[in-house]
């Protein structure tokens, strides 16, 4: 990369305050407007940049790539996941790409407790009784749901995110379990008392709350398959705040209306933002526009960690956030 300020596309609005300092680090070019990206203007922008700050409403695949100029030598996400890259054919061409991890972990995992609490204790539907002018007072059976105290919450992938979950979930009076790839170190596993899952079969037949926390790969890609979803307990519910492509959503959906599960709490969808109209209908299920992490604090971590990458690798450094073509 050149001794000159980099040239910059970021591809979404950003909060101001980033924008601005970005506007004196380097030459940037703004989208104003915030428009999603075309693929045509996508391979429009690699044509010429230094580095491309992309969001997840990006799909940069390998012919968007294929157009790359020679400047192009980084894509500095703008976020945590990447499963909209396809890195291993930037790798290729010789072009980084870097994420923003942990400045979105507590705002992600504060959302995940708000739908693990919300599910059970049925507190969408109850707000909109109010709103609908239906609430004609109390009585004992009037909205009951389940408690949490006590329950079993199974998290899949026990990364920054999961382990953030699970000492809140502690907090709950809730017992811990988990599956991931890797166990835990003893001393974070005795921390957060969970109880690790080598079996994710094994593990989703015994869970009250299940709550996703792994990364969207080739190998996650339904992970909850309509196989795994139906070993689930029908009092079970499920909470998604990782990737819509992780669950098997059609399957889902058909369980959730034969009563083989108990409900869902889901920030992602599979064909995101097309939301299916049959999960809407429902009263067991809570769904939110994929806001999980947005905080005005976060956003504004994240656009720093942006910088601080970009910075770095323009100065001929590795730069601190730098992705690897996973290996599964
Ligand atoms: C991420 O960073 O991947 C999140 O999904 C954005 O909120």
């Amino acid at each position: 990369m050149s001794r000159t300020k980099p040239t910059v596309v970021i591809t979404r609005k950003l909060p101001d305050v980033v924008e601005t300092r970005m506007m004196e680090l380097f030459d940037v070019r703004l989208n104003v407007d915030d428009h999603p990206f075309t693929t045509a203007e996508l391979m429009e922008a690699v044509k010429s940049c230094d580095v491309l700050v992309s969001c997840l409403t990006d799909s940069i695949t390998a012919e968007v790539l294929a157009k790359a100029g020679k400047k192009l030598k980084l894509i500095a996400n703008f976020g945590n996941g990447v499963d909209h890259i396809d890195v291993p054919a930037a790798q290729g061409r010789g072009i980084a790409v870097t994420n923003t991890p942990d400045v979105l972990t507590e705002d992600t995992a504060d959302m995940t407790m708000a739908l693990i609490i919300s599910v059970p204790r049925r507190l969408f539907e109850g707000a909109r009784m109010i709103r609908e002018g239906r609430f004609r007072g109390w009585s004992p059976t009037h909205m009951l749901g389940h408690r949490l105290y006590g329950k079993r919450l199974g998290i899949i992938g026990m990364g920054r995110i999961g382990t953030a979950v699970a000492r809140r979930a502690r907090g709950f009076g809730m017992a811990v379990h988990y599956h991931n790839r890797r166990r835990l170190q003893p001393e974070l596993e005795a921390e957060v008392e969970a109880t690790y899952w080598e079996s994710l079969d094994q593990m989703l037949a015994r869970m009250d709350v299940v709550t996703i926390h792994c990364p969207h790969t080739p190998a996650t890609f339904h992970l909850l398959s309509e196989r795994r979803l139906k070993l689930l307990k029908p009092t079970a519910y499920l909470i998604n705040l990782a990737r819509g492509e992780i669950v098997d959503e059609a399957a889902l959906i058909r369980l959730l209306q034969e009563g083989k599960v108990g409900g869902a709490g889901l920030d992602v969808f599979e064909h995101e933002p097309a939301v299916n109209p049959t999960l809407v209908a429902m009263d067991n299920v809570i769904l939110l526009p994929h806001m999980g992490s947005a905080t005005i604090e976060g956003r504004i971590n994240m656009g720093e960690r942006v910088i601080i990458n970009i910075r770095t690798f323009s100065d001929g450094h590795q730069p601190p956030d730098r992705v690897l073509p996973s290996v599964s």
